[in-house]
């Protein structure tokens, strides 16, 4: 049966949205590696200046977040995920069109990020959106699993 249609909103989030986002991070992210992003990190990201969380709700439910850091020339995507109820119906596409669409108001035109080599669909995901693999990184999650990094320059078209 195909998805339904969501109704949700993007938006900053706000100090509330921590908990939720880091148990999503736990539940669908780091599945196998320990929790690390916890409500005390997510919630030092959302007050850090060279920090945006974004957060997709669809009313009081989180649909999808995404976490990107801001360097000098970079911005670099660190946590992203989408409930699994929600997935398939655009909110992920979404939220990354709405982070660059950021980066580029503050000047920054190449975004990295890094996925579970054996994350496929994460992989196809970022392929979709014009992503491109650039390197395999060995032992990137906690000497445990390697890592692909992914780019992509929003100047380049
Ligand atoms: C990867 C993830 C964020 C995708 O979110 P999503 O909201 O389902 O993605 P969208 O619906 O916006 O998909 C956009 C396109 O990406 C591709 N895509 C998304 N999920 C895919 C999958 N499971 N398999 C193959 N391609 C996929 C498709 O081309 C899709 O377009 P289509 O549905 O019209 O075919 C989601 O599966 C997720 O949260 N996974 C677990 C956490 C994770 O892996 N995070 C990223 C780590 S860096």
């Amino acid at each position: 049966m195909p998805r339904q249609a969501l109704n949700y909103q993007i938006r900053l989030a706000r100090a509330g949205d921590a908990r939720p986002i880091a148990e999503m991070s736990r539940d669908c992210i780091e599945q196998g590696l320990g929790w690390r992003w916890t409500e005390t990190r997510v919630l030092a990201c959302i007050r850090h200046p060279a920090v945006n969380v974004a957060v997709a709700r669809e009313g009081p439910a989180l649909a999808g977040f995404g976490i990107m850091e801001y360097g000098d020339d970079e911005a670099h995507l660190l946590l992203f995920a989408v409930h699994p109820q929600r997935r398939r119906t655009g909110v992920g596409a979404a939220l990354v069109r709405w982070l660059e669409a950021t980066a580029l108001t503050a000047g920054i035109g190449l975004i990295r990020l890094e996925a579970r080599v054996n994350n496929p669909e994460a992989r196809s995901f970022y392929r979709a959106l014009g992503y491109r693999e650039t390197r395999t990184i060995r032992g990137f999650y906690r000497g445990r699993e390697d890592a692909v990094s992914i780019a992509r320059d929003l100047w380049a078209g």
